[in-house]
């Protein structure tokens, strides 16, 4: 089963963690159309669908899949130590 959650990390923007049947991802949570949390968004094919204007990427790659969205979002790997969903953020 698919799922995402908002990640609040103090000092940046929220991240959205996905998990698409037991494989995990992390990417920014706003949406780069608009200031929409995308973690309130609806997970298909492995792509996450806005819910403000129903623009979409993917999931892995940050990549916009569907129109209005032009602009990617940030991919970031994650890293499950212990437990514990990290990721490798360059600061880019
Ligand atoms: S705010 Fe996400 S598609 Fe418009």
């Amino acid at each position: 089963m698919d799922g995402v959650i908002k990640i609040e990390v103090p000092g940046r923007p929220p991240l959205a963690a996905f998990n698409l049947d037991g494989t995990f991802y992390v990417t920014d949570d706003t949406c780069t159309h608009g200031e929409a949390s995308l973690s309130e968004g609806v997970i298909e094919d492995g792509l996450i669908e806005c819910p403000f204007h129903q623009g979409c990427f993917e999931i892995a790659t940050g990549r916009p899949a569907a129109a209005p969205c032009t602009v990617p979002i940030r991919a970031y790997r994650p890293v499950i130590e212990r437990d514990l969903l990290h990721i490798e953020d360059d600061g880019a």
